[in-house]
């Protein structure tokens, strides 16, 4: 009854080329989500989802100052919404659930995009159907640069390589599998999730990229419905995380893996040898509350995600710069408001999702400290229009990989996180933002709530 990745990913040939997502750049695009047929194993047709194509969609990609004005138009049968993860912006634009977009119909935000580099993505975002849409294939990644991040490696599909991880399991007809969404694997531990039988790529089972140069950045993104990933090489070699959810961090950090909840991103910068091969994977992954629990989320697996292939000959990159923003230690104001949430697997705070209650009341431009208490099983939680720092997990410093600028963290089962939350200033008391678990079978749940940003003193 519980899915493993292990069994059908280690018969895999890793020979199929990575897909990459087509760019879209400049402020005025077109996004048309549409139902379309995909192979996304080999001779098999499957139903998918996808923005300006049958799966996934476009990389979108713009610099820190341009104003965004896409036209979002929603050729699916049903409604949905498309949700700027990551994104500083006013709530109106922000694409969550009260920005719904019925069948046949176009909406068309617009922002000026005022935050540092960072590896954001767009995905539906309607309350109850979320993980649907994003498991059918509505998800894309939207790239900002700046004058920090144009140091490293960002020739897009040659050594800036996008990584979308999603999991998946198939019917015998090839259709993509909804069945065990919902399902609550412990009787009682209020456990409810999904993890697919294989893994895609960027909707490629079983990848393989060439790699042309010495130094290739990845920019991981899991965009799956509640499996975390512990992604490393085969060969345990050690890579360079040089940015988290919100940016770059200030030095990079050397490691040698990275652990990944729904919703999270990593970038990290890879060295490779003339001729060599390596596979990146998923490692077990202790992902707290002892290994019996680990399964739940797919600590227990331990399956090849792509095979990287470097040619013979490669281009000489630059190196990563010792320094790469100004990015200190988190210092908690004196006077910082703390904010408490008990998180239910279908709850916070022991209330279900209610699009027309407002949980909290944020003053623009605060700086809080926000209290996630977590009773049993793994969460991933999110918080819309700002930026984190994690102070703590269960008391102690956050791990290397997730000391930067965050705006998802994995929380660990009966696990305690402190975060230390920077709110923006987009202010309007009638249009909440929401903060919610990324197990995106939870959000539709009801693990979800609503703040909305007001002036001070309001
Ligand atoms: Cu990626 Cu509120 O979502
Ligand atoms: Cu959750």
């Amino acid at each position: 009854w519980l899915s493993s990745a292990t069994g059908n990913v280690d018969e895999l040939a890793f020979d199929l080329p990575l897909r990459i997502p087509p760019l879209l750049e400049g402020g005025s695009f077109d996004l048309r989500l549409q139902a379309g047929v995909s192979e996304l194993r080999p001779g098999t047709k499957t139903g998918t989802w996808g923005v300006n194509g049958p799966h996934l969609g476009p990389t979108l990609r713009m610099r820190r100052g341009e104003t965004v004005s896409p036209r979002v138009h929603n050729a699916l049968p049903e409604a949905t919404s498309v949700h700027w993860h990551g994104m500083r912006l006013p709530a109106t634009m922000d694409g969550g659930p009260h920005q719904m977009i019925a069948p046949g119909s176009t909406w068309k935000p617009t922002w000026k995009i005022d935050q540092p580099a960072a590896t954001l993505w767009y995905h539906p975002h309607l309350h109850g159907t979320t993980a649907r849409h994003v498991y059918q294939g509505l998800a894309g990644l939207f790239l900002i640069d700046d004058e920090h991040a144009a140091k490293l490696p960002h020739e897009y599909g040659v050594d800036d390589i996008p990584l979308i991880i999603q999991d998946a399991t198939f019917d015998g007809d090839g259709s993509l599998t909804l069945d065990n969404f919902g399902m609550s694997v412990v009787p009682g531990m209020d456990l409810m999730g999904f993890l697919g039988k294989e893994v895609l790529v960027n909707g490629t089972l079983g990848p393989a990229f060439t790699v042309t140069t010495t130094r290739v950045r990845l920019r991981l993104l899991n965009a799956s419905v509640g499996r975390v990933y512990n992604v490393g090489f085969a060969d345990d070699r050690e890579f360079a995380l040089v940015a988290t959810d919100s940016g770059l961090v200030g030095e990079p950090v050397r490691l040698t893996r990275v652990l990944l909840a729904s919703g999270e991103r990593a970038e990290i910068v890879v060295d490779f040898r003339p001729g060599e091969q390596v596979v990146l994977r998923s490692f077990t992954a202790e992902l707290g509350g002892g290994t019996a629990f680990d399964r739940f989320a797919g600590g227990a697996d331990a399956f090849d995600l792509m095979k990287f292939t470097a040619d013979g000959r490669l281009a000489e990159s630059a190196a990563v710069p010792a320094r790469l923003a100004d990015v200190q230690a988190p210092v908690v104001p004196p006077n910082a408001k703390t904010r408490t949430f008990r998180l239910g697997s279908t709850s916070i705070n022991d209330k279900k999702m209610d699009l027309a209650r407002i949980d909290e009341v944020v003053p623009a431009g605060a700086t809080e400290i926000w209290e996630l208490n977590n009773p049993s099983a793994y969460h991933s939680f999110h918080i819309h229009e700002a930026s984190f720092r994690i102070l703590d997990v269960n008391g102690k410093a956050p791990a290397a990989y997730e000391a930067g600028r965050k705006d998802t963290v994995y929380v660990p089962p009966e696990g305690h996180v402190r975060l230390l939350v920077e709110f923006g200033r987009h202010t309007d008391p009638a249009a909440p933002y929401m903060f919610h678990c990324h197990m995106l079978v939870h959000e539709d749940k009801g693990m979800m709530g609503q703040f909305v940003i007001v002036e001070p003193g309001q």
